[in-house]
């Protein structure tokens, strides 16, 4: 099994709020036709997700009844997203969207509860369940946004993927800044050490990865191999599963 994540950088224009790429959805769903192996694909929120949420401070959990309001207007948008991703993957395979809101609560923003059967059913049909960052209840603090990155860890407890690939619209991680150095090369291989050291000293090296080290940390002490790859490009998904990839592969 595989576990890719589409960033939110990579099928929405996050410069533009709710502009979609879909020219990226598109290669993307093209790509996983070719895919033998059973796939669970999870999205981000890109210019969908992240606005709304920060506007109304979602992320610090529940604090004044205006945030309901976005609370909607955040899963209303993340749910747009999803269908626009979901009607072109259908042209190519077999995908059934899960929503992550009515099957997982979360405790002080870990996942607490993950009813994660109908992920498995779905895999047993042959299809492809995708689910994507959203807006969840909270146990603790009353909601919260839960990233795909935290869903994809949680999945990969459950599942025991044989890899996962995080895609976004960078290269993977250069060994310098490429907006300032033109010879900056990709890392084919690195170690967890060795990307926390480099993502501390200079975020913009991994293109706002900062944020995935956590969970990136946590897959790989499972023991999996986790690669990070640009998914804007064609061709791209389907060489780092037969594993003759560009980009980087990270290793504990
Ligand atoms: C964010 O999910 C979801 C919302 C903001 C509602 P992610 O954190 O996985 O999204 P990207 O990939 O960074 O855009």
């Amino acid at each position: 099994m595989i576990i890719i994540k589409a960033g939110g950088s990579a099928i929405t224009d996050k410069q533009k709020p709710y502009t979609p790429r879909t020219d990226v959805m598109e290669l993307i769903a093209e790509e996983l036709k070719e895919i033998k192996d059973s796939v669970i694909l999870v999205h981000g929120g890109g210019s969908f997700g992240h606005y709304p949420a920060k506007k109304y401070r979602l992320n610090e959990g529940y604090m004044f009844p205006e945030q309901i309001k976005g609370f909607s207007e955040t899963k209303e948008k993340m749910e747009e997203l999803n269908n626009i991703f979901i009607k072109i993957l259908n042209q190519k395979v077999n995908a059934v969207p899960v929503q992550s809101s009515a099957c997982i609560i979360t405790k002080n923003k870990e996942i607490f509860k993950f009813f994660s059967e109908p992920v498995s059913k779905i895999l047993n049909f042959g299809a492809i369940p995708v689910l994507y960052g959203d807006t969840v209840f909270d146990e603790r603090i009353g909601f919260c946004i839960l990233s795909g990155d935290r869903i994809i860890y949680e999945l990969s407890r459950i599942f025991r993927p044989g890899k996962v690939v995080f895609g976004t619209d960078v290269d993977g991680v250069y060994d310098k800044d490429p907006r300032k150095h033109k010879d900056a090369e990709i890392i084919r291989e690195i170690s967890l050490r060795e990307l926390s050291i480099e993502i501390g000293d200079t975020e913009d090296v991994t293109g706002g990865m900062g944020g995935k080290l956590e969970e990136i940390r946590r897959i790989v002490k499972l023991g999996i191999e986790v690669d990070l790859i640009n998914i804007t490009v064609k061709g791209r998904i389907t060489d780092c599963v037969k594993g003759d990839f560009k980009g980087t592969r990270i290793f504990s």
